[in-house]
């Protein structure tokens, strides 16, 4: 499992706690940036981490910022991208098994780095369900479909 990961200046040092976290358990990640705490713009990072995913260049993706929500907006304009803003773990468990959701977004000014990297780890451990949700989330890629065209 390879994980793409990014996150702006304001999800920087949640980003960094990731890292360690997942070099501990021995899991791959490429890290799309950025590299310090200077202000950036958000879109420029999550969009590269979620091309990624969407590419198959990785297998889920983690996105930080202040809050969450930019980064998330973000990675679900791109075709194939299901983002899931998460700061409890029933919610990023879920994420995966009825949504099958591939980014988990987070942001640093909202939630503990205790409780992220708990967040971090339903996400990874959740598995999809399929059945109904399979129909489920096919109907999030027709309506991707109408307005996209097919990926
Ligand atoms: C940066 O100040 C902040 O706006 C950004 O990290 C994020 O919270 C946007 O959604």
């Amino acid at each position: 499992m390879k994980i793409a990961l990014a996150s702006d200046h304001g999800g920087f040092s949640l980003k960094k706690q990731i890292m360690a976290f997942l070099e501990e358990q021995s899991i791959t990640y490429k890290d799309f940036g950025t590299d310090s705490e200077a202000s950036v713009d958000y879109p420029d990072f999550a969009l590269a981490a979620a091309e990624a995913v969407a590419a198959g260049e990785c297998d889920l993706g983690i996105i930080c910022c202040g809050t969450g929500i930019g980064v998330s907006m973000v990675a679900n304009k791109v075709p194939g991208i299901r983002a899931a803003l998460c700061h409890d773990t029933f919610s990023a468990r879920m994420s995966r098994e009825h949504n099958d959701a591939n980014i988990l977004t987070m942001g640093e000014r909202v939630i503990g780095p205790g409780l992220a990297l708990e967040v971090v780890q339903a996400f990874l451990t959740g598995k999809y369900a399929g059945g109904r949700h399979a129909r489920r989330v096919a109907k999030i890629r027709e309506v991707e479909n109408k307005y996209c065209g097919p990926k």
